[in-house]
């Protein structure tokens, strides 16, 4: 792990946030190769899950055919969305405190958490650890709106992505002439105080969701669930991670949310984590009408009897008003009103691309120019999430190479490929430059291009050398990253 991080920062994928002022914990800025890769990693789930899915043709594994639709909400939402979704009142971890060393800790964590105290040990087994009985810390973060700065104008930003669409589900349906089963997707930032950052960007305050609220009607719902579940597990497979390292885990029925009925989480063996621990990519959870009928009633909770019922105060008024709005769907074929059921997909952007990350470092061996051997770092990211897509080199900086490269350079960019163009230091030093990046495809315009109007094309993988004419490199780097 400490390799990857330390060439994340020396080529510019992530880099800790202020890092000027000392770091702020818990943020991380994306430098210019890691913006590109975490832009492809948004766009490839996009592409994947709506722009290219054709809502008419079946695919095998679907219970049927299905809509998708994208979505783009505000991260500072009405205060009484976040006190009927339920996260007002129960989105909070545990925390401890340490008056020894001033520490803070989430409970839960406290077996495997240094303590800052010398010689190592975990929190609490230094005979001088003194901590706190453990107390709630609601995880939104709070914020201001306007000049006054009351409590009354006070916000949260948003700590998922998920509500924007519950609250405008009426809004796409009148709108969009979507019809069940359909599903709309949202990409954008989410924000929680996490007590315990750590681990890289696995656990941030400021990070990023892909998110899809699937509906369909009750009956059908348990169908779409799975069909969900194995559908995202062989996203992440498709581009490369391995399923040695990959696990779809099904949660026990304590784990669930407070609103969900079934939840399965992709998790993946990062190696900042011990052997045979993984930590979740993505959640899959079924969560049954809840959220649309708390937006409708108000806050639902479980009553006396384990059902799902609005909440009531002592004085038996609804705990958090909904907002009175009718959320039903009329079905024109089943001739029935209902309130649907959500299946959702929720992956986290900076996780997925860190265990991209994770999963392209690898060290090897290649004869550099004169046959001598060179250790390599490598990073094989799919073709299609590799920050760089091609890489054009002049043999030499004379005979006419550099302007056929610059020329070969203006045709990949003109066709909005990802290029770099280099002409420093020896090939063999251009190409190691280039495998730490991840580049799939490197090009050299060499002495015989001028005439025989050939380059030579580089497998970053296969290390296969093929001459391919000039005109044709657009489409052969296309159909390449295409396949
Ligand atoms: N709407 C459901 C929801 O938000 P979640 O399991 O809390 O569910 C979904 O979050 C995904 O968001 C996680 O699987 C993870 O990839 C990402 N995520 C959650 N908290 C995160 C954090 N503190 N830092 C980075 N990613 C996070």
């Amino acid at each position: 792990m400490d390799k990857i991080v330390a060439l994340c920062k020396r080529r510019g994928f992530i880099f800790q946030n202020s890092e000027i002022y000392g770091g702020q914990n818990g943020f991380w800025d994306y430098g210019p190769l890691g913006t590109e890769l975490k832009r492809n990693v948004r766009g490839v789930w996009y592409d994947d899950m709506v722009a290219t899915h054709n809502e008419l043709v079946q695919e095998e594994s679907a219970p049927s055919t299905y809509q998708m639709v994208g979505l783009e909400t505000a991260i500072i939402m009405h205060p009484q969305v976040w006190k009927c979704s339920g996260h007002y009142d129960l989105f909070h971890d545990m925390m401890v405190d340490c008056h020894a060393c001033k520490g803070r800790f989430r409970q839960d964590h406290i077996p495997a958490t240094a303590c800052p105290q010398k010689p190592s040990k975990t929190v609490g087994e230094h005979t001088g650890c003194s901590l706190t009985e453990p107390r709630e810390f609601n995880l939104m973060m709070k914020t201001i709106i306007g000049a006054l700065g009351t409590e009354e104008d006070a916000a949260f930003l948003r700590p998922e992505t998920a509500q924007g669409i519950f609250v405008n589900f009426r809004n796409v349906v009148d709108s969009s002439r979507v019809k069940l089963p359909f599903g709309i997707s949202q990409v954008g930032k989410s924000f929680r105080n996490e007590i315990t950052p750590r681990n890289f960007t696995f656990r941030s305050r400021e990070f990023e969701q892909m998110e899809i609220e699937f509906f369909c009607h009750p009956d059908q719902s348990r169908d779409w669930y799975t069909y969900w579940r194995d559908r995202r597990y062989r996203w992440y497979q498709k581009l490369g991670i391995s399923s040695e390292r990959l696990i779809l885990r099904d949660h026990h029925q304590e784990e669930l949310a407070h609103y969900s009925v079934g939840t399965a989480d992709i998790e993946y063996a990062f190696p900042f984590l011990n052997e045979g621990e993984y930590g979740e990519l993505e959640g899959i959870a079924h969560r049954g009408d809840f959220d649309l009928r708390s937006h409708m009633e108000g806050k639902l909770a479980k009553d006396a009897n384990g059902e799902l019922a609005v909440e009531l105060t002592a004085d038996g008024q609804p705990k958090h008003r909904g907002s009175g709005k009718d959320l039903t769907y009329f079905d024109d074929q089943r001739r029935e009103r209902f309130l649907p059921h959500v299946i959702e997909p929720s992956a986290g952007a900076d996780r997925a691309t860190l265990a991209f990350l994770c999963e392209a470092y690898h060290e090897d061996a290649q004869p550099d120019d004169k046959g001598d051997m060179q250790e390599r770092v490598v990073m094989k990211f799919h073709p299609r999430l590799a920050p760089v897509k091609a890489a054009v080199f002049p043999l030499i900086k004379k005979d006419g190479m550099p302007e056929k490269a610059m020329q070969v350079y203006g045709d990949l960019k003109a066709a909005g490929i990802s290029v770099q163009y280099d002409q420093q230091g020896a090939i063999g030093r251009r190409y190691r430059r280039q495998d730490e990046i991840g580049t799939p495809y490197c090009l050299t315009i060499d002495g015989d291009t001028a005439e025989d109007g050939c380059v030579t094309i580089r497998d970053r993988d296969s290390l296969t050398q093929e001459r391919i004419p000039v005109n044709r490199i657009v489409d052969e780097i296309q159909s390449r990253l295409r396949g």
